[in-house]
């Protein structure tokens, strides 16, 4: 990942300092540059330790909102938990939620795009969970999915594209099918005590939506840092920070969360950006899809970089298969009409920023027994089950329907 100084012919000396003419970024942001013969770059790896910011960072145990009907309770969380990695959610048993979006991976998967249950193509990149209560629109391009409650309905029963394969089939089945398990009665009622531990389609999204809530990582490196740990991480990591303040990174990658998508008092709509017009006919045209309107093609919504070091390729078609990519494909449409990626980013300028974004994976988060594939036993009280899960971690695998 930070071999992009030899793919340009910048040298790097003994210091860090590199120099030279780059032709390779010269080719890369020829739009950026518009015109512009080469970019020289004089960029010296300064020795200066940059200091930790000044002002309270964001507490590692901050808990996101949640909305009125649905308090999350520890029973609910592990309800929403089982459900998460239940094969039984789609319609042939072979897909859980966390085929596609899995722990270790920050809640992603390594595919540029994924087929749905019955091989249908998938259509984008899978997103990462981390911190998702947070956010205030969900999708890439989705404006009026506001709540992870809405969400949860379009794999399960969305048609476009099918993923897991309940849209169309009869009413009440999905319910039906975990009313005949012994577990989940048990569960719902203590889950759902006010509502009778009623199965169905709304106490299964409230309880998944749930979950997701719990699904918080703000303990990384970078985060440690934050809070005063100066030697939390390296000395290009902290210039990579400096350059993602300084390079305009943070007005759309905003805030604890890494995405203007969860700065307070936001309005959905103001998320979205285009950082390249779609270069062929047909292609995904993101916002626009839903307004329909023209400066709305090419649109996406911010997306959050927790755990991005993990959650390769990157974009929302997945075009980008490194972080260096991914940062680069953020210069190389100059129509694109955002002034701020007309700023100049040089190859040390990506080799440090992607030092920065390796800061936020979050150890503790990608390996945290809570938010894995549950035991096979039925909890019945979860604040007990939960503890046990961290001791179960290594025997928990392959134990309830589906992957
Ligand atoms: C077939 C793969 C697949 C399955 C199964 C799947 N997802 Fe996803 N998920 C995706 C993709 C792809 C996206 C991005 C969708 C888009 O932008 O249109 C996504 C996006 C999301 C988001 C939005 C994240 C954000 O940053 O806005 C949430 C939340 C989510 N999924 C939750 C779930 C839940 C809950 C389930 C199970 C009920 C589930 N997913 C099952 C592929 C999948
Ligand atoms: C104008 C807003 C904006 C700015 C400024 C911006 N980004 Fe982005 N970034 C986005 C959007 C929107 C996407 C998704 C675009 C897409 O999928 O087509 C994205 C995607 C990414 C991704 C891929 C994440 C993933 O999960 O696929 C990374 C990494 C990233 N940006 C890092 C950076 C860095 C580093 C900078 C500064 C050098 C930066 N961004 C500046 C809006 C912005």
């Amino acid at each position: 990942m930070h071999d992009d100084a030899q793919e340009s012919g910048v040298r790097a000396d003994a210091n860090g300092c590199a120099s030279g003419l780059s032709g390779g970024a010269g080719k890369l942001f020829a739009g950026a540059l518009a015109g512009a013969a080469v970019a020289v770059l004089v960029a010296c790896a300064s020795t200066v330790t940059a200091p930790v910011p000044a002002g309270a960072w964001i507490a590692a145990d901050a808990q996101p909102p949640h909305p009125a009907n649905n308090p999350p309770t520890p029973m609910k969380i592990e309800l929403g938990r089982r459900l998460f990695y239940d094969g039984d959610l789609s319609w042939d048993g072979t897909m859980s939620c966390a085929t596609c979006h899995e722990q270790k991976r920050g809640f992603t998967d390594p595919n540029k795009t994924r087929p749905g249950f019955d091989g249908q193509p998938g259509e984008r990149n899978i997103q990462t969970l981390a911190n998702v209560g947070w956010f205030r629109s969900l999708t890439w391009g989705g404006p009026q999915v506001d709540t992870l409650e809405h969400q949860a309905l379009i794999p399960i029963e969305g048609f476009v594209p099918v993923e897991m394969g309940f849209g169309g089939r009869p009413e009440g089945l999905l319910a039906q099918r975990l009313k005949d398990q012994a577990c989940y009665p048990e569960l719902f009622a203590a889950a759902f005590p006010e509502r009778g531990g009623k199965i169905d389609m709304d106490t299964i999204t409230l309880a998944l939506s749930a979950f997701q809530r719990a699904l918080v990582s703000l303990d990384a490196p970078y985060d440690r840092w934050r809070r005063g740990d100066e030697a939390a991480i390296s000395d290009q990591a902290k210039r990579g920070a400096e350059l993602f303040e300084s390079k305009q990174c943070a007005t759309c990658h905003a805030g604890p969360h890494f995405t203007d998508s969860a700065l307070p008092g936001r309005k959905a709509m103001e998320s979205f950006h285009r950082l390249a017009w779609p270069k062929e006919e047909g292609a995904d045209t993101g916002l626009a899809r839903i307004t329909q309107k023209e400066d709305d093609i090419g649109k996406f919504r911010t997306p959050g970089l927790r755990n991005v070091a993990l959650s390769a390729p990157y974009m929302h078609d997945g075009e980008a298969t490194t972080l260096a990519d991914a940062i680069r494909h953020h210069y190389a449409d100059a129509r694109a009409g955002d002034a701020r990626l007309t700023l100049s980013v040089g190859d040390n300028d990506v080799a440090d920023l992607v030092a920065f974004l390796e800061t936020l994976t979050d150890h503790g988060f990608i390996t945290a027994a809570r938010f894995s594939r549950p035991a096979a036993a039925c909890p019945v009280n979860a604040d007990a089950d939960a503890a046990a899960a961290d001791a179960n971690n290594q025997r928990q695998h392959n134990s309830i329907g589906g992957p």
